[in-house]
């Protein structure tokens, strides 16, 4: 099953991916507490994950997300996810916001094994691991075209800067990326 949203449909676009971005948000204010790694070291004696991927950010993540996927899908129903139904749109929107946490988990996996310390900059892996897991999530219900992954990535990329910079503005993170 294909969801047909036309490729310059910016603002559909926007909003299916809405709940994968207020997923990989809200950590930043609600995370804290027990790594999800339960502090464990890999083989090369750095952490499997690092403090930065806590049990309560992820949860947090995934509950906010599939909330505001709920939120759209009865509010903006020919704008999200049209065509599916509400119940199925709940699940896409849980599936994005699961794949969202699992990707950016995966980016901090990657960025250990290579070295970086909690917090560092990685360009890329920091902006575009998280949409590539939600989308990855979200195959068995949408299987974007090669056009909206580019646009997608390319917006993503930008708005993350841009909060990012925001958040840290607002000293809601140490850094600004
Ligand atoms: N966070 C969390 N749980 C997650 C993801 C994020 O608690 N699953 C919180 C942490 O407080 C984290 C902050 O959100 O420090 C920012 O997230 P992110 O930039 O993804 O993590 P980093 O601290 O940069 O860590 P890493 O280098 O592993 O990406
Ligand atoms: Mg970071």
């Amino acid at each position: 099953m294909l969801y047909a949203l036309t490729p310059s449909d910016l603002l559909s676009l926007l909003l299916f991916i809405l709940p994968a971005y207020v997923a990989n948000a809200t950590p930043v204010i609600m995370g804290g507490g027990d790594g999800i790694d339960g502090g464990m070291h890999w083989v090369d004696g750095r952490r499997v994950l690092g403090k930065g991927k806590t049990l309560r950010g992820t949860l947090s993540g995934i509950l906010a997300g599939t909330i505001v996927g709920i939120i759209l899908g009865v509010l903006a129903p020919g704008w999200f996810l049209a065509g599916f139904a509400l119940s199925t749109k709940l699940i896409i929107a849980f599936l994005l916001s699961l794949g969202a946490m699992a990707g950016d988990i995966f980016g901090s996996f990657i960025k250990r094994r290579m070295g970086f310390a909690d917090g560092g900059k990685v360009e890329f892996l920091d902006q575009l691991l998280f949409l590539a897991g939600a989308l990855v999530f979200a195959l068995p219900f949408f299987v974007p075209s090669l056009l909206q992954v580019i646009l997608l990535a390319a917006l993503t990329y930008l708005i993350h800067k841009l909060t990012n910079w925001a958040a840290h503005k607002l000293k809601l993170k140490n850094v600004p990326w």
